[in-house]
């Protein structure tokens, strides 16, 4: 695939992968992108999944024949990119290994070998030119492990962005949502611990002029509407912000009268003109895409039974994933349920205690078993707070 005169498309689309990272669901698959440059030196940026060595490599020779490569530009040791450097630096024994020192130090522990004797370090602010084109690179510590560098050709404006504005699913099947929605559950799940990191690399973005976004899945972005869009939404999640207007309620349930609740409390949020409420079953729902719909929208519902003295575990699972993501500026409602003891809410409410600005609703609704008059009273009053 032909990206520019100079650069080529030579990734691979998989399908087999089960679960992505070892726990995200890719129903339309995966795609490692991999970039070639053709210039006075050639380059090639970044390898593929350790499965995908084989065709990778015929992807290079396909553009190039039996002809040397220059310089493998690692910009994330993360093995579905790097798998293959060892791979490489057989096939490819005169070619330089450029990337930043501790990503040498990584291939030192996956590979045995940190390629001292033909290596090139690179840091913030170093260049590379291997003809018409020069590469700067940039540090993007934590985005998503602390050894990424991206890197911008100063030549035709292209921002390599390694993890960045990528997105779940192969090149080589449509995905009928769009880029966000892959894109929200992926960034969420994989960097949404590390806004600040984001931030941090957003704000060198904006310094240059951009012509091509080029990440290491999903599309590639080469409209000015499509990279002003990207770098928007990374925004609003790298800042913690709110998405869109609406409620995400979820929940567990043990004999269903948990769930009556929490559909009872949708039901009536709806009736209130709620413009979306997103509601999940932890036990049977893709928990990232309840993770997914938690930042998306400013309000949250959990409800959950009392269970062994804690909680029902699929919401602590739940709850974990959202505070090791740095869960803030949200507001929370909590339902618990409790035969004889209810204390589901007090513990759902201390899981937050070193989370950053959240609120919670003062409505507690308290079930004991099934709903009656009482806790539909708690369910419309907590509505009511909830639409204010
Ligand atoms: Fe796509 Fe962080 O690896």
């Amino acid at each position: 695939m032909k990206i520019t005169e100079d650069i080529k498309y030579v990734g691979v689309n998989d399908h087999e992968v089960d679960l992505f990272e070892g726990q995200y669901v890719v129903p339309l698959g995966m795609a490692y992108n991999s970039y070639l440059v053709k210039d006075e030196k050639t380059v090639v940026f970044d390898t593929v999944d350790e499965r995908f060595g084989e065709e990778w490599l015929k992807n290079i020779r396909e553009e190039i024949g039996d002809a040397s490569i220059d310089y493998l530009v690692v910009q994330h040791m993360e093995p579905d990119h790097s798998a293959n450097v060892a791979k490489f630096a057989a096939a490819y024994p005169t070619a330089t290994i450029v990337a930043s020192a501790q990503a040498f130090v990584m291939m030192k522990s996956y590979f045995g070998d940190d390629f001292a004797s033909r290596r090139l370090v690179v840091k913030e602010g170093d260049t590379l030119k291997t003809g018409k084109h020069v590469f700067a690179f940039v540090a993007a510590p934590m985005v998503h492990w602390p050894e990424v560098i991206v890197t911008y050709d100063t030549t035709d404006k292209i921002l390599f962005s390694a993890d960045g504005f990528g997105k779940f699913g192969a090149l080589d099947r449509e995905d009928p949502e769009g880029w966000d929605c892959e894109a929200r559950r992926y960034y969420i799940g994989i960097v949404g611990k590390y806004g600040p990191q984001v931030q941090a690399l957003l704000k060198k973005a904006s310094g240059l002029e951009i012509k091509k976004i080029l990440p290491l899945h999903g599309p590639i972005h080469d409209t000015p509407e499509m990279i002003a869009h990207v770098v928007k939404q990374y925004d609003t999640w790298s800042s913690y912000a709110v998405e869109s207007p609406g409620i995400c309620v979820a929940y567990t349930s043990v004999y269903g009268h948990t769930k009556a609740a929490a559909l009872k409390l949708a039901e009536l949020l709806k009736a209130k003109g709620c413009p979306k409420v997103a509601v999940s079953d932890l036990a049977r729902d893709d928990q990232p895409e309840t993770v997914e719909d938690a930042f998306r929208y400013g309000k949250l519902v959990l409800a959950t039974t009392t269970y062994n003295n804690d909680i029902f575990p699929w919401m602590r699972h739940f709850i974990d994933h959202l505070t090791e993501r740095n869960y803030q500026k949200r507001t929370i409602g909590l339902i618990e349920n409790g035969s004889w003891a209810p204390m589901a809410a007090k513990v759902m409410k201390g899981m937050f205690e070193k989370s950053k600005d959240i609120a919670f609703c003062d409505t507690v609704v308290t079930i004991k078993g099934a709903l009656n008059a009482e806790s539909e009273a708690q369910l419309e009053k907590l509505a009511d707070e909830l639409m204010k």
